[in-house]
């Protein structure tokens, strides 16, 4: 067994300890996100994001990034707006097609989130809505939409319906998706929340999904494969992040 099968072995060890998976998970990847965002920030910026931290973030942004996870049964509707599902195998996303909830209320969707918080901070630095909230919604929210498996096909919410073994320990397929979230960095240009949408199914179509039928096995092939994508998906919404907030707080 090499170091990386090791390191594979302790994730999912810690995965199989506690439920739900994918919250658990996702703490690393959106901290590191925060972590590249924040070192990027304008000075404006950057004193924005300090004022507006709560005190106990100790102006640190990556503390805060899964703040969005922890409120989700305290808020109920912000639950739909971590993804989008887009219709099965059809590889594709579109705003008006698939950005609602379950109800059908349209911009309930994690690009409809990233419009309706950055609108919010751009009322900064006085606001009705809680700017605050706004700004941890916001850091998250570019997060979820640079992962493949937030957007994902409709039928297998978010890669958490399909049922997949990585030699012989049951997960699925969106905790080991994220497994090489580990390691990061990279970088990539800015581009509005839709286009992130759209590369996101795309790569789960060609990576994540890709292999990942019901019940397959999964070994390290499928895991080292798709690390660099994972990799440079956490590079890119780090650095998106970034570029987003300098162009709000100006
Ligand atoms: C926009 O943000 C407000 C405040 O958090 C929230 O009540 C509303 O549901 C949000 N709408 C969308 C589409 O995200
Ligand atoms: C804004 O939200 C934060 C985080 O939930 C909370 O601590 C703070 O009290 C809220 N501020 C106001 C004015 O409601
Ligand atoms: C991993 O699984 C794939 C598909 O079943 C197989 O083709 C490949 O040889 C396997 N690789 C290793 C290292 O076991």
């Amino acid at each position: 067994m090499g170091l990386s099968n090791f390191v594979y072995m302790m994730v999912f060890a810690l995965l199989t300890a506690g439920a739900p998976l994918s919250y658990a998970w996702g703490v690393d990847g959106h901290y590191m996100v925060c972590r590249i965002a924040q070192s990027r920030l304008t000075s404006a910026a950057s004193s924005a994001v300090l004022d507006l931290l709560p005190s106990g973030a100790n102006g640190d942004l990556a503390s805060e990034c899964s703040w969005a996870d922890n409120v989700r049964t305290a808020y109920p509707w912000s639950s739909p707006l971590h993804y989008v599902d887009t219709p099965d195998n059809l590889c594709t996303y579109d705003y008006t097609r698939d950005c609602h909830d379950s109800s059908g209320n349209a911009g309930y969707c994690v690009v409809g989130a990233i419009n309706n918080y950055t609108t919010q901070l751009l009322q900064y630095p006085t606001s009705t809505y809680n700017l605050t909230q706004a700004l941890m919604f916001l850091a998250h929210f570019m997060g979820d939409v640079h992962q493949p498996l937030h957007v994902g096909f409709t039928t297998d919410a978010g890669g958490n319906s399909i049922t997949v073994y990585w030699y012989t320990t049951k997960t699925n397929l969106h905790s080991s998706d994220q497994v090489s979230q580990w390691d990061a960095c990279g970088s990539s240009s800015a581009d509005c929340a839709n286009n992130f949408a759209t590369e996101s199914i795309q790569d789960a179509c060609s990576y994540a999904y890709k292999d990942a039928y019901q019940n397959a096995r999964l070994n390290d092939t499928y895991f080292l494969s798709r690390k660099p994508i994972v990799e440079t998906r956490i590079a890119q919404a780090g650095v998106r992040l970034a570029n987003l907030l300098n162009q709000i707080f100006v």
